[in-house]
């Protein structure tokens, strides 16, 4: 018996996928760590990701969650094959959505954005190659987006100059579509919808792989015959964070003051079998 879908990412940007879960099946129990003390995982190394999403799924699989789902990009990018040999419990992870890009674009020219680190990935190359076959794909690494959405600044002036400095060289290029390759992106849906057709010069499509993954997982949960116990229609989802727990509340807040369209979280000291982050290197923002 598990005793929950265990779910981590960096900080607020699996919270996507949490809600897309939650939407399919809301009576899914769900655990969420946000890995707060070493965000942003877009300007770190491969290795130091590695090892994060290693100690993150360990954390997570030692309170019985099953399966374990990368809502990160970034960590996928950089981990997702580390943690298949490592772990026995199915592991779901996430890439930019560039098969339906290619799919569906009817100008030959999409895009991704996506984190540096996912930007430079060996990952995405390899995606690329396999899907993006006649088709002008552009990647585009969007440092600091993250950290707007973060910080809970899904619109205004900020976010604005942010996407004007790094899809400005694009205008007019006749990009169609947008694969969102960072799962923080997701909360920024009002303001693409409100500024790329004029930004990129066309009529464009943003997709987002937030359900797509949620959906993946649940049947993970039914293919390897996973139990999790039911919890009660809308109960809170248990989140913890390595960073500051009244910074992500405040973030979380100000997204679905925004919008968001998020489940109740129960914020809670972090998991007994993660260690603290304090003394390890490249420790941020405590
Ligand atoms: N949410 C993460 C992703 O999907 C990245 C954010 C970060 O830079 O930590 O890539």
């Amino acid at each position: 018996m598990h005793t929950a879908v265990g779910v981590f990412d960096s900080g607020v940007g699996g919270l996507t996928v949490v809600a897309a879960l939650r939407r399919l099946n809301p009576e899914l129990p769900i655990r969420y760590i946000a890995d707060g003390a070493w965000f942003p995982y877009g300007e770190r190394s491969p290795e130091e990701i590695e090892e994060r999403s290693l100690l993150l799924a360990d954390a997570l699989i030692a309170e019985g969650c099953a399966p374990i789902v990368v809502a990160c990009n970034t960590a996928s990018s950089s981990a997702l094959d580390r943690l298949r040999e490592r772990f026995e419990v199915p592991i779901v992870g996430m890439e930019p959505p560039l098969k339906p890009a290619v799919e569906r674009t009817r100008t030959g020219k999409v895009a991704v954005l996506a984190t540096p680190s996912t930007a430079r990935g060996e990952r995405l190359a390899r995606l690329q190659d396999a899907y993006g076959g006649g088709v002008e794909v552009t990647t585009v690494p969007m440092p600091g987006l993250a950290d707007l959405v973060e910080s809970g600044h899904v619109a205004g002036e900020r976010v604005e100059q942010l996407l004007h400095r790094t899809l400005g060289p694009l205008a007019d290029s006749g990009i169609d579509e947008v694969a969102l390759g960072c799962t923080h992106y997701g909360f920024l849906r009002a303001t693409f919808d409100s500024m790329l057709d004029e930004l990129l010069g066309t009529d464009v499509d943003v997709i987002d792989p937030a359900e797509p993954v949620a959906r993946r997982a649940l049947q993970q949960v039914e293919a390897h015959g996973i139990a999790v116990p039911p919890v009660e229609r809308g109960a809170p989802v248990i989140a913890a964070t390595t960073g500051d727990p009244a910074r992500f509340a405040e973030a979380v807040a100000r997204l679905r003051a925004d919008g968001a369209d998020l489940p109740v979280l129960d914020i809670l000291p972090l998991p007994l079998a993660l260690p603290a982050p304090a003394g390890l290197p490249g420790e941020r923002g405590r």
